[in-house]
């Protein structure tokens, strides 16, 4: 070893010992001969002396030090003198008087200082991600990362859980995102997918009698990046046989109970709140629901469809809602406020935003309130609790769309009114629909994907009224995210046809698109559910962020590159040779 301690540890038990030190130079500060210089690894920081009334040459090398070079020193611990102690840090009551300096390696100065205190550009930390890392927040980022990698590996063994790793070079699959696809050397004219999630591979894992399995698993899909997705992500990807849905969210809330103690000594209750996903969206207008505040929604067209608002009566004439969000105390928003909410509603399709103000006792103000008799308003007021101070915001259109427009207007509500307490709030989005109805292809499609399992109760609805169907589907969500989705999945022939049928696919003709997965189908499948966490949106939160770039040691930017390596890269005509393929890019 080229060091007897790391630059985090040194303290006051270590008076007078020899030690030797690497690190990179944080600071160089030159007082009046002596160099000050703080030595900093992942460990932390401690302070080195060079006095040359101690050791010329030692101080005279220190003299060119500059920033990030990388140096070993060897000296002698002591205790700072009296009022220069750093009571911030483990080191902060020593420093090491050093007898002699090695440079390990000069450095070109930084284009941006390795400290916390200035975030560079994105850009800038991205193209040079190895300084970025080097910053203590994210080298607790990654540590925190990895102690949750293995908390959820410890807790899932406890559990009979086997990790199993799945091929990355595979068949596409009815995952239903967008895949990465590779072309083969071997196999001119053919391609590899890489896998969108491990799902088809799992459940085969489950046909072999693997019984409970689990993986850290690498995902590749080709979507859009927002702040929550990477083309590339890890899941804590699980599947068991023999179970039902409670099974499999008993042991998520397990998992997560035991990382949140193990890493950041937070204590979770369990079991999370389940929530229906007609709940959900009827109270919050969301499947993923935000529950650190309230603000619930509340159904009011059976009582508005009798005043004489025309916008109204007609929504509740074609069987839409009108939802109502009381939002507490925000009567004193001005114009231009209600104007920004009413904003957020048209981005989410809705044509505006009726509103109403209370001002005094029971009594409503607002250019509307004139269409509402004394008694609906009246009605109004007991139905939304809403008291002196509060504004009444209405949103009307077909069900789903008034909830989920009026669900992102809750969001803004609840962040302009501060409502959103510091604290981590988990729920259980059950009861999934089956399918949903696609305009574009005029069809039903699977909410989750095919092998889902139709609740029991519904089955006699799969061909009569499909779109009422539910499944044993099931999300996890934490804090307005959703972290993970699973589901039961369909294990027999009979029940996986009729669900097939629905959305226009005969059996057959899935067998042959799917044949491998089919093949395994005809050997004896038992019963079977599993669920994946986002484990990157779940480190992410955990480090109250909402950024999975954060937690991610060499993401790519918001265009899909990585500025870092430069990928994707053009494609070489040595590289196509290999290939057996010519290129012609097909501009759109
Ligand atoms: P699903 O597609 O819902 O389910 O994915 C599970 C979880 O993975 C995370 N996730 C992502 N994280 C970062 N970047 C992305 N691009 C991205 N896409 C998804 C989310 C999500 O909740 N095979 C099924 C699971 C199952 O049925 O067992 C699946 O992959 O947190």
């Amino acid at each position: 070893m080229k060091r007897t301690h790391t630059c985090g540890e040194l303290t006051k038990k270590d008076l007078q010992k020899e030690v030797v030190l690497c690190g990179w130079v944080h600071t160089r500060r030159d007082h009046g001969g002596k160099i000050f210089v703080d030595l900093r690894d992942r460990y932390g920081i401690t302070q080195s002396v060079f006095d040359p009334s101690h050791n010329k040459q030692a101080h005279e090398t220190a003299q060119h030090l500059g920033r990030e070079w990388v140096i070993q020193i060897t000296g002698h611990v002591r205790l700072r003198p009296e009022g220069m102690t750093n009571s911030k840090i483990v080191t902060g009551e020593v420093e090491v008087l050093c007898d002699n300096l090695q440079v390990l390696d000069q450095a070109e100065t930084p284009p941006f200082e390795v400290d916390d205190r200035t975030i560079p550009s994105e850009d800038l930390r991205l193209l040079h991600r190895y300084l970025d890392l080097r910053r203590p927040t994210m080298q607790q980022r990654l540590l925190i990362r990895h102690k949750a990698a293995q908390a959820a590996r410890e807790y899932l063994s406890s559990q009979n859980f086997m990790e199993i790793e799945t091929p990355m070079l595979v068949r596409t699959t009815p995952g239903g995102a967008r895949v990465f696809k590779t072309p083969s050397r071997v196999h001119p004219g053919k391609f590899f997918a890489l896998p969108e999630s491990p799902q088809t591979y799992k459940q085969l894992l489950m046909i072999s009698g693997c019984d409970r399995y689990f993986q850290l698993a690498r995902c590749m899909r080709d979507e859009d990046l927002r702040a929550d997705r990477q083309p590339e992500f890890t899941q804590i990807d699980l599947e068991m046989s023999f179970v039902e849905e409670k099974d499999v969210q008993n042991i998520i809330e397990g998992m997560i109970k035991h990382i949140y103690k193990k890493v950041i000594n937070t204590d979770v209750q369990i079991p999370f709140q389940r929530m229906t996903y007609h709940d959900a969206m009827n109270k919050y207008g969301s499947d993923k629901p935000d529950l650190r505040f309230g603000l619930e929604f509340v159904d009011v067209t059976e009582t508005v469809k009798h005043s004489d608002f025309g916008v109204f009566k007609s929504i509740a004439d074609k069987k839409g809602k009108i939802f109502c969000l009381n939002a507490k105390g925000a009567s004193k928003f001005s114009r231009t406020e209600i104007e920004e909410l009413i904003e957020i509603a048209k981005l989410y399709k809705l044509p505006g935003l009726a509103w109403m103000k209370v001002i005094g006792k029971n009594t409503l103000e607002g250019s509307i309130v004139k269409y509402f008799q004394a008694n609906i308003q009246a009605q109004l007021i007991t139905e939304t609790n809403a008291q002196e101070g509060d504004l009444l915001l209405f949103a009307a259109d077909d069900w789903e769309k008034a909830a989920t427009a009026l669900g992102q207007v809750r969001l803004a509500v609840g962040k302009k009114l501060n409502l959103i307490k510091d604290e981590y709030k988990f729920c259980w989005v059950i009861d999934f629909p089956m399918y949903e109805w696609n305009e574009e292809i005029n069809n039903w499609q699977a909410k989750h994907h095919i092998f889902t399992h139709p609740k029991e109760e519904d089955m006699d609805k799969l061909e009569t009224a499909p779109g009422e169907v539910r499944a044993k589907a099931y999300d996890c969500v934490l804090n307005g995210v959703e972290l993970g989705g699973g589901s039961i999945r369909i294990n027999r022939k009979d029940i996986q046809a009729r669900v097939l049928h629905v959305i226009g696919l005969e059996y057959e003709d899935a067998e042959k698109r799917f044949d491998f997965m089919f093949r395994a189908f005809k050997y004896g499948v038992p019963p079977h559910g599993g669920i994946a966490i986002g484990f990157d949106r779940f480190v992410a939160l955990m480090c109250g962020l909402n950024d999975i770039r954060e937690v991610i040691a060499f993401p790519r930017d918001k265009a899909s590159t990585n500025p870092l390596d430069g990928s994707p890269q053009e494609w070489t005509p040595e590289f196509l040779k290999e290939l057996h393929l010519k290129l012609d890019i097909v501009k759109k």
